[in-house]
């Protein structure tokens, strides 16, 4: 295993800029993700640290070599496709030995490694089958074996859950995490989902439009969100619009006054946006004590998902929040058409310029 360096990473195609300036350095062991929208560049970048994408600028280095022109079968990365990519002719144990083989490893040992492998992804006594002959989860772990069969120095993952159905992915998520942890395999992984990103992550870099918008730790990006961008995607948030009157004072687009949290600055009047965490927010019939903030509202919709429950609330013309609640034996539900009050600490929000 080896420390990744990407450093100045950049891919244009024409005038598109598919990555832009990106630089990060994952450490011996740690498994780091890359999360964002589709279209913002993750599997540019994946690539182009396997090196199956050549950047247009801008340096890999893997345990402190520099391998930004080395041939993918000359650098020691494993890579799990979006789709697998498993060949549909070749056998499980053929697909397993591909990487070996391009490296022009000896029969015994590409034997033994194959084995190995298909024992550590729980496949034993499945080499002879072709690809058709398994099931979505199981192929994933043949692409998964394929990758970890050269013993890389790094393994690289391109949204490897995302053709597995919803029960199997959690499972799935869990097995490559122990995997990885047990082997203190040095990982990347792509994904535009931000519950496997949170579930799975040492540490997250949220990338938007080519860029890193902000690299940390779960509670980081949840707690401290840098820009509008962040908050809107990791986590969830509900937007109020408007200006900041005066140091901890928001005024919203419809005329509510709110206290947001102090030492947010002013930005001359300019528009500006509050960021509530909807499960941080409160609802009841009457009104709230000891809360920054206490509106009344109307109920608009309830969305009911099991554990939890939506409810989205109109405050004014201009302004509708939603607020999360658990589904507790008991608990009050409101129903669409009733008037409830919501309410918040200040610590709730966050304000960002627009
Ligand atoms: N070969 C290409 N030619 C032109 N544009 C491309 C090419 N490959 C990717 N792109 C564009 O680059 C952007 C980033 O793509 P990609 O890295 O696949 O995004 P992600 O994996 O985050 O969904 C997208 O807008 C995509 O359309
Ligand atoms: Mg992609």
């Amino acid at each position: 295993m080896a420390e990744l360096q990407i450093q100045k990473l950049v891919k244009r195609y024409g005038d598109f800029h598919a990555v832009r300036d990106v630089s990060l350095t994952v450490a011996d062991g740690e498994f780091l993700v890359l999360l964002g929208p589709s279209g913002c560049g993750k599997t540019t970048t994946l690539r182009m640290v396997a090196g199956f994408i050549e950047p247009t600028a801008g340096q890999v280095r893997l345990g402190g070599t520099d391998i930004t022109s080395l041939p993918p079968w000359k650098r020691n990365a494993g890579m799990v496709f979006q789709s697998y990519a498993l060949f549909p002719h070749l056998t499980v144990a053929q697909n397993v030995a591909f990487g070996l083989e391009m490296r022009k490893a000896a029969r015994p040992e590409i034997d033994k490694r194959v084995e190995e492998t298909l024992a550590l992804v729980r496949l034993e006594g499945y080499g002879g089958r072709l690809p058709r002959q398994l099931s979505g989860g199981q192929q994933q772990r043949v692409a998964l074996a394929r990758a970890l069969a050269i013993h890389p120095d790094v393994l690289l993952l391109d949204e490897p859950l995302s053709n597995l159905d919803a029960k199997l992915r959690q499972e799935v998520r869990v097995e490559i995490r122990e995997l990885q942890q047990r082997m203190g395999l040095t990982t990347v992984m792509v994904t535009h989902d931000q519950e496997e990103a949170l579930t799975m992550a040492d540490r997250l870099v949220v990338m938007s439009e080519g860029s890193v918008r902000q690299v940390g730790s779960q509670r980081d990006l949840y707690e401290r969100p840098a820009d509008r961008f962040v908050a809107g995607f990791v986590g969830r948030s509900t937007f109020l619009d408007g200006t900041v009157e005066a140091p901890g004072r928001f005024r919203t687009d419809g005329g509510l006054s709110l206290t947001c949290a102090g030492g947010q600055v002013s930005n001359g009047g300019g528009k500006a946006s509050l960021s509530l965490r909807p499960e941080r927010l409160e609802v009841a019939a009457a009104p709230m004590a000891g809360l920054d903030n206490c509106l009344p509202g109307t109920v608009e919709f309830v969305s009911y998902l099991g554990a939890m429950i939506d409810i989205h609330v109109r405050l004014s013309p201009a302004d509708r929040l939603v607020v999360q609640i658990a589904n507790r034996e008991g608990g009050f539900t409101p129903d669409v058409g009733q008037t409830v009050h919501v309410g918040w600490r200040a610590s709730a929000g966050q304000v960002f310029n627009k």
